[in-house]
C-alpha cells in the first residue's frame, strides 16, 4: 500500500515508519519542517495542497498532533487552543481533506492517548481533546464514503518519551515504540472501522 504518515520522524512515527516498511508498504513521509513532504495540520489549506501534491495514496497514517499541559486554574486561551486546532481538528482536517485523494477502501488512523481514561494533574485539556477524537472517530465511521476505514490509536507513555514526560506520568507502566506501531500496523491492514485501540504498558 501507499501510505501518507504524518510526524514520521517523531518518536511514535518513527516506530511506525519502520514497521510499515517492513511489511512492504510505501511511506511518504510528512512532517512539519521534517520529511518528503512539509505541511501544517492546523491549517485544512496546507493538508489539501500537501495531498493535491502526493495524489492518490490507500492510507493516512498519523503520529503528530500538539497540546498543552497546564494546570487548569492557569492554562491559557493559546494553550486551549493549540490542543484544539492542533491534535483535534488538525487530524479532523487530515480525514476531511484526504477524501477526494484517497483510494476505495482505504483507511485511517489516528492518535488520541491514555489521558482519554485517566486523568492526570495540568491535563485537563489533553483529556478533552483525546475524548472529543474519540466521539470524532466513532462517529465518521459511519460517513467515510468508498468504503473507507477510521481507527483510533491510544497509547500511554512511551518508555521513549519518559525524558520528556516522565514527570507527569508517575506510577504509570510505559509501553514501548514497537507496541504502538503494532495499533497502527492492525489499523492499517486489519479490516475494522471506529475503533480505538488502547496500547498499555
Ligand atoms: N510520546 C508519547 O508517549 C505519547 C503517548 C500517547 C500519545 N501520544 C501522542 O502521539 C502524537 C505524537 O507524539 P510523539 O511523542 O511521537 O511526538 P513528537 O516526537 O514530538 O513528534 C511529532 C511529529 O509531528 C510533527 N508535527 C508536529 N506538529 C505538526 C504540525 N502542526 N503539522 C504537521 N506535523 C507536525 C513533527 O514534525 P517535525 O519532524 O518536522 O518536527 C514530528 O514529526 C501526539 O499527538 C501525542 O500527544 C504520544
Amino acid at each position: 500500500m501507499k501510505i501518507v504518515i504524518i510526524g514520521a520522524n517523531g518518536t511514535i512515527g518513527q516506530s511506525v515508519a519502520k514497521r510499515l516498511e517492513q511489511e512492504g508498504h510505501e511511506l511518504i513521509k510528512v512532517g512539519k519542517s521534517s520529511g518528503q513532504y512539509q505541511v501544517n495540520i492546523e491549517d485544512a489549506k496546507s493538508v489539501a495542497e500537501l495531498y493535491r501534491k502526493i495524489g492518490s495514496f490507500d492510507a493516512v497514517v498519523n503520529a503528530s498532533g500538539d497540546l498543552a499541559f497546564a494546570p487548569f486554574a492557569d492554562i491559557t486561551q493559546a494553550q486551549w487552543e493549540l490542543g484544539l486546532s492542533s491534535k483535534l481538528m488538525g487530524q479532523v482536517n487530515l480525514v476531511q481533506q484526504a477524501l477526494p485523494y484517497i483510494r476505495e477502501k482505504g483507511s485511517f488512523t489516528l492518535v488520541s492517548g491514555v489521558l482519554s481514561d485517566e486523568p492526570i494533574f495540568a491535563g485537563v485539556a489533553a483529556t478533552m481533546v483525546n475524548k472529543a477524537l474519540e466521539g470524532f472517530v466513532q462517529a465518521v465511521a459511519f460517513e467515510l464514503p468508498k468504503g473507507l476505514r477510521i481507527n483510533l490509536v491510544s497509547p500511554t507513555v512511551l518508555e521513549e518519551s519518559l525524558p520528556a514526560y516522565g514527570a507527569f506520568f508517575k506510577g504509570f507502566t510505559p509501553t514501548n515504540g514497537a507496541r504502538v506501531a503494532d495499533a497502527y500496523l492492525r489499523s492499517v491492514a486489519g479490516i475494522q472501522t471506529g475503533r480505538i485501540y488502547v496500547v498499555n504498558g
